[in-house]
């Protein structure tokens, strides 16, 4: 018996069906509208009795008017009713789609840094447009029209049972045998839509990839290249999806086959019977015409199964994600930390992102409002470290602590709102430029956001749009300059007007005048506020208290500019690198180059 084993339901089909809830009112409506078209169904294959008898066979004129009357009547309430129940069916189907699909964005917006750095954007894409559309289609056209199907079988074996009970009773036996080979198909469609749905999000990664790096594509003059893999992976999705309808186009033909035999054998059964005079030709003609309407519901039923089949691989991936859990948690009773000034601790801290340990033993002490300068090698390790503080990611080992409480014990939320962050990449959404500016302190008032926006030294450029800061970035497209992108980052980062905050690599794509400018600004919002800047032009950080070298995960030197110089070590290196890069070895690098430093 297993090998026709029914779709194996696991929690995660259940947990499907407990979208449904609270479409009660709803699903009962619609059962009743499909049991109603059930008996519309049934009782027009009846009506073929009376009116083979009683028109045909008995020539009553009275039954000429009335018959066809009720014919009428019987289609137009079958008509309203599969309105209904069509209408009522999708609402709930589409309701749970609707909630399937929000659900997976938010559980999928909770997690933790790391599975994004491990998942590719354009499969995660896939999963919630592609797989939620297939779902999609297994709710409204299959499972909720297959419970109209269901009820018109019933109806209709019914009215079959009444008319010749034996002959309907072979039929119950051997209807059960034409669901072997719906199981069938069913379970290998269910293996080919998982191929062809992973290879839907395989393209769609790509696609994201190379249409994100279209610049290197061309640079590299790898159009061909890459016009060859989509290719391929086009060529893979087609094998897929023609092998699935092989095995659809298949089930088709073998059903229809059966139904011809089937019909086959009541021709041959049923006119012995009339020829013998056991039953009438008009019960033998109803009969008949009620097998005819089982055809159609019955073939539903079974495309109903390959649906299923494709829903629930489809199933499979979205569950995938859902179940992943964040590593990132929020402590049982979090500590709420208030706004003002913290300091921080590192204490022993080592931390990896999957095997190589890439920070080891760092202890550290910033003090509430100082300024620490990060700097080092590529690699080193600077942005994993800023990184730990609004627990973008956990340390490995050792702990971070603010005022004295370990960051895992406080609230994220609490914790991420005294954190100002620049990041390395600057990164903007496709938004007006106002709405980038404000994003996460959206009661800024517009006095305020243009403040930023000065300090940031972005004013005169984006006022200088058509539509100044309701200029859309979109529009915008390519049209920021590296330089312009980081200081709307630097502007919304002022906004935020944090205790704590992180610059990394903040001006690095400005220009040597712009940027004296920026870190002017910057070196104001810096006062009072604990700050983490990192750079790799050591002009820069003329505004740092301490100077720590981050270099293989290790903090080698820590102390003040001068301090440095005389240990002759790594930053007494680094320093002259960049010194003699800029031909300033022979001028004095001291007050005047180095600002503050
Ligand atoms: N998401 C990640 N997964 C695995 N390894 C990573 C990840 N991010 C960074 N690394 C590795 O961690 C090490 C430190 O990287 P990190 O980005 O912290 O360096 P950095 O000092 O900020 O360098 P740069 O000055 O170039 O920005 C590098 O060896 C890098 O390859
Ligand atoms: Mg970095």
């Amino acid at each position: 018996m297993n090998r026709i084993a029914l779709p194996k339901l696991t929690g995660r089909h259940k947990e499907l069906l407990i979208l449904i809830k609270d479409s009660g009112f709803r699903l009962a409506l619609a059962i009743i509208c499909s049991a109603v078209v059930a008996a519309m169904t049934a009782a027009s294959a009846y009506l073929v009795k009376p009116a083979v008898e009683k028109i045909f066979e008995q020539k009553d004129t009275q039954m000429l008017m009335l018959i066809p009357l009720l014919v009428v009547v019987v289609f137009l309430t079958k008509g309203i009713a599969a309105y209904g129940s069509s209408y009522l069916l999708n609402h709930i189907g589409q309701t749970v789609i609707m909630r399937l699909r929000n659900r997976l964005y938010d559980h999928i917006q909770d997690l933790p840094m790391a599975f994004f750095q491990r998942e590719k954007t354009g499969d995660l894409m896939s999963r919630i447009t592609n797989d939620v559309a297939v779902i999609s289609s297994m709710f409204t056209s299959a499972i909720t029209g297959s419970i109209r199907d269901f009820f018109t079988i019933i109806g209709l074996l019914s009215v079959t049972l009444y008319l010749i009970p034996k002959l309907a009773i072979y039929a119950f036996v051997v209807l059960p045998l034409a669901a072997f080979p719906i199981f069938h198909f069913g379970r290998k469609i269910r293996r080919v839509r998982l191929g062809a749905q992973e290879s839907l999000a395989d393209m769609s990664a790509f696609l994201h990839e190379t249409l994100l790096g279209t610049k290197i594509v061309k640079a590299f003059g790898m159009e061909d290249h890459e016009k060859k893999r989509f290719a391929g992976k086009s060529r893979t999705i087609f094998r897929f999806e023609m092998k699935e309808a092989r095995v659809r186009a298949m089930s088709s033909p073998i059903m229809e086959l059966l139904g011809g035999v089937g019909i086959a054998f009541i021709i041959w059964y049923g006119g012995k019977d009339v020829i013998a005079g056991t039953y009438s030709f008009g019960t033998f003609m109803s009969f008949l015409t009620a097998v005819g309407f089982l055809y159609q519901p019955l073939k539903k039923l079974s495309k109903l199964n390959n649906a299923v089949q494709r829903g629930l691989a489809a199933t499979d991936r979205i569950f995938d994600i859902l179940e992943r859990k964040s590593d990132i948690i929020e402590a049982p009773s979090p500590v709420q930390i208030v706004p003002g000034p913290h300091y921080i601790v590192f204490d022993k801290v080592s931390f990896k992102y999957d095997t190589t340990m890439v920070l080891q033993d760092i202890n550290l002490t910033v003090k509430s409002g100082e300024i620490v300068a990060l700097v080092g090698m590529s690699g080193g390790g600077k942005t994993s470290l800023v990184n730990l503080i609004p627990r973008f990611y956990d340390v490995t080992e050792g702990a971070v602590l603010i005022d004295d409480v370990d960051i895992r014990n406080v609230s994220i939320a609490a914790l991420r709102r005294q954190v100002a962050v620049v990041t390395q990449e600057p990164i903007l959404f496709n938004d007006s430029v106002h709405n980038n500016i404000v994003y996460g302190c959206q009661d800024a008032s517009e006095k305020q956001i243009i403040q930023a926006a000065k300090d940031a030294y972005a004013y005169d450029f984006i006022t200088s749009f058509p539509d100044g800061f309701n200029t859309s970035i979109g529009e915008l497209g390519g049209r920021l300059s590296g330089g312009q992108k980081q200081r709307i980052c630097i502007a919304r980062a002022l906004l935020k007007n944090a205790p704590i905050l992180i610059l990394d690599e903040a001006t690095s794509s400005l220009d040597s005048e712009s940027e004296t400018l920026v870190q002017k600004a910057l070196g104001n919002l810096m006062q009072g506020r604990t700050t983490f800047i990192i750079a790799h032009r050591l002009s820069t950080i003329g505004y740092a208290h301490r100077i720590l070298v981050i270099a293989d995960g290790r903090i080698v030197e820590k102390g003040v500019h001068e301090q440095l110089l005389d240990r002759r070590g790594e930053y007494y290196k680094l320093y002259r690198m960049q010194f003699a890069d800029n031909h300033l070895m022979d001028s004095q690098p001291d007050a005047d180059s180095l600002g503050r430093l």
